[in-house]
């Protein structure tokens, strides 16, 4: 029977960048997802971008934008980031739309109409200056344990301590830097220590493998024992200014992010019912016999297994049938960090010319379907991919195919009892389960155990030698046959992981797209094949290295201590957080690289204003050896030409001459100017005494 289901995997925040962890994510639901299909069942692959919040708001205010843009801006990175991967949603969409509107509205009537709504005033951080709220992270101060300065409004780095915003000794806010003020607002609460809420979901949790025992464990520790009532009620509102959907009936009211998020689910799913004519209703109405999976980092499960299935219950809709979270992501046994290099972005992988199904493949080798983190450890990478998937896969049928190719035009012979083969395609079961039950790290020990053997059976049978034996034909035409045969099982099996990789294989086996059922037969005979051609790249070692040296940020380690790895990793969802700012400093550079730059001591011998040109001056530099070069500085605002002649200075020789309006220029004078305006001005630099023109500058 054909299973109907429908898979997510949880809304990347819409201002940031997609990276290595949140690939774990994306890769595995893919993964997944190919594997139903392969079965025959009917799976829809939905997921969006998460738009609302403060931090967006912000940031795209601090960019100059409007939100909408900054929106827009990112669907298309985090769209062109996921394909890079081969990550293939039915519907990538948005939760700013007016589906997840409709369905928020919806559910918030519902629950309103369920007594669950309720309305409080509460007292919290105001900005005077920025005349918003705000959220706990935009809140520093002293912490109130260890006194640790320039600490949020949540909980303490230093001493890890966990706190409310009032509790912060001087707080400041983060946003304008003004002394916040307390200030009492009407805030909307989703009533889920009602014992309707408390009930359901200690029956929901319970259900039937819904939950990993990990989570389920986590569960119980939150829900406490019957009659605990653990419960609060949970803030569903936020006062304007806010980017995200007005609250009906409420004007200045606003869902909170997390509220309007998972129903972003509904809401890309109901876009793409319209557009590939599927019932929405089928997949969502309170009795529905579809399968409804989310896959989230452990980080959100408080989310998806208490706050959503409790609103969905209460508004009249389905549950999930299982919530899957899984670990995070570490780079060589630590947490992603800018200044190591290990948080590695989506797109600077691609850009770095590694290839996507190297890391698909050794996420898979890792993924076993629990909770625990999972370790990319760069060295192990490189080893693994290159003995898996070039030594082991790939070596046979690169072992076998000329000779089909050369000596027989291409054809297979009739495919004889092999017990190789035979084994391979009794797998077929195992392995799916294996996939069903999302431990990929097993079905790849299976897939290369099995992998092993074929290459056992080549090595034994050595088509090579037996190639150069006088009427052994028909033997060196079985041998490769049957190398193929298994080529094109493995292949099957791991196609859900290498979906790219597999389909040049079934390009060059001429083969129709493999579903899992033809894993039950074999190629006929006389079968032709087209020509073999290399299928994947080894990995060099230096690619990886060349990978973490793009995304070493700096040398500082304020870079990377709190505002970067705080936001970046420790995701605490209270508030979507702000996204790591960029470092202040530039990317490292190679000794190498510096060393390109010409750096020259300069006399300048002559400096002239530009006649129409409010910032130029014009300088003849002196750079040795009675050699003279023109060049149009943007100094005037700081100098007077008359002040600058016979002055040394510091050029750059070699910057690609640039012709300019008022003629050619032919370098370049180093100054320094502050970025943040603080102090004015223009500063350049002069060597100390006794430098002559021409010197170089290293
Ligand atoms: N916007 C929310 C999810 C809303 S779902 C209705 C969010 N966004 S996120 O961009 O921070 O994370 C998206 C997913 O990626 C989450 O499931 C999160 O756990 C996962 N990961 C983010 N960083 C990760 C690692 N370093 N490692 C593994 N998964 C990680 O949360
Ligand atoms: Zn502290």
């Amino acid at each position: 029977m054909t299973r109907k289901i429908l898979v997510t995997s949880a809304l990347p925040y819409a201002n940031g960048a997609i990276h290595l962890g949140h690939l774990v994510e994306y890769i595995q639901t893919d993964i997944w997802v190919r594997f139903q299909k392969m079965r025959g069942n009917e799976c829809w692959y939905v997921c969006a971008d998460d738009t609302h919040g403060t931090p967006i708001m912000l940031r795209a205010e601090k960019e100059g934008i409007t939100p909408e843009e900054l929106i827009a801006r990112v669907h298309g990175e985090h769209s062109r980031d996921f394909a890079g991967f081969h990550v293939a949603f039915d519907n990538y969409y948005s939760t700013h739309s007016d589906e997840t509107r409709f369905f928020a509205n919806d559910i918030y009537g519902k629950l309103q109409a369920a007594r669950l709504i309720e309305v409080r005033s509460i007292e919290q951080f105001f900005d005077p200056v920025k005349q918003m709220f705000l959220p706990d992270r935009f809140i520093k101060g002293e912490c109130p344990k260890c006194g640790a300065l320039d600490q949020y409004g949540d909980s303490c780095e230093s001493c890890g301590a966990a706190y409310a915003p009032t509790d912060l000794k001087n707080p400041v806010s983060a946003v304008s830097g003004a002394k916040p003020e307390l200030k009492s607002s009407d805030h909307y609460f989703f009533k889920l220590s009602d014992p309707r809420c408390q009930a359901f979901l200690r029956q929901w949790t319970q259900g039937e493998d819904r939950l990993q025992t990990e989570a389920s464990n986590k569960l119980q520790e939150w829900l406490g024992t019957p009659g605990e009532n653990k419960l609060t009620d949970w803030d569903i509102s936020r006062d304007a200014p806010y980017f995200g959907f007005e609250i009906p009936g409420a004007p200045g009211k606003y869902f909170y992010v997390w509220l309007d998020a998972p129903i972003g689910y509904m809401g890309s799913f109901k876009n793409l019912c319209a557009r590939k004519n599927l019932d929405f209703d089928e997949y969502w109405k309170q009795d529905s016999k579809t399968e409804l999976y989310h896959f989230i980092g452990k980080d959100i499960l408080y989310f998806h297994a208490l706050f959503w299935p409790a609103e969905l219950e209460h508004a009249g809709y389905r549950t999930p049938t299982k919530v899957f979270a899984h670990g995070f992501l570490t780079v060589d046994g630590s947490k992603m960090s800018k200044s190591r290099g290990t948080f590695i972005t989506a797109e600077s992988y691609l850009q770095q010319g590694l290839n996507p199904e190297w890391l698909r493949y050794y996420f898979a080798a890792k993924l076993n379907g629990t909770m625990e983190d999972i370790d990319l450890n760069l060295d192990d990478f490189v080893a693994r991919v290159n003995s898996d998937l070039i030594g082991k896969y790939i070596n046979i049928a690169s072992r076998c195919a000329g000779f089909i190719t050369k000596r027989f035009d291409g054809k297979l012979a009739k495919v004889e009892r092999n017990s190789i083969v035979e084994e391979m395609a009794g797998a077929a079961e195992t392995i799916a389960q294996c996939y069903e039950a999302r431990d990929f790290a097993r079905a790849v020990r299976e897939i290369m155990a099995l992998a092993d053997k074929a290459n056992v059976f080549i090595a034994n049978a050595k088509p090579w030698e037996v190639a150069k034996q006088e009427g052994k034909d028909e033997l060196l035409h079985s041998i490769c046959t049957e190398g193929l045969a298994m080529f094109r099982l493995l292949s099957l099996y791991l196609k859900p992981i290498l979906p790219k990789l597999v389909q040049r294989a079934e390009e060059f086996l001429n083969v129709a797209p493999l579903h899992w059922q033809d894993a039950g037969f074999q190629l006929p005979v006389h079968h032709l094949i087209n020509p073999y051609e290399h299928l994947m790249q080894r990995i060099d070692p230096k690619l990886t290295e060349a990978l973490v040296a793009a995304n070493r940020e700096s040398l500082a380690p304020a870079a990377d201590s709190h505002s970067q790895q705080r936001h970046a990793e420790h995701q605490q969802h209270t508030e979507n957080v702000v996204q790591a700012e960029t470092s202040p400093w530039e990317p490292f550079i190679s000794i190498d690289d510096f060393s390109k730059v010409d750096l020259r001591i300069a006399r300048i011998a002559d400096a002239k204003h530009v006649e129409g040109a409010d910032k130029l001056i014009q300088l003849t530099l002196d750079v040795g050896n009675g050699e003279t070069r023109n060049v149009f500085a943007g100094i005037k605002s700081a100098y007077d030409p008359a002040t600058l002649v016979g002055r040394l200075t510091v050029m750059v020789a070699n910057l690609a001459p640039r012709k300019m309006k008022f003629g050619m220029s032919e370098g370049m004078v180093l100054a320094a100017s502050d970025t943040d305006g603080k102090t004015p001005g223009l500063f350049l630099l002069s060597p100390d005494s006794g430098a002559q023109p021409g010197m170089r500058v290293k």
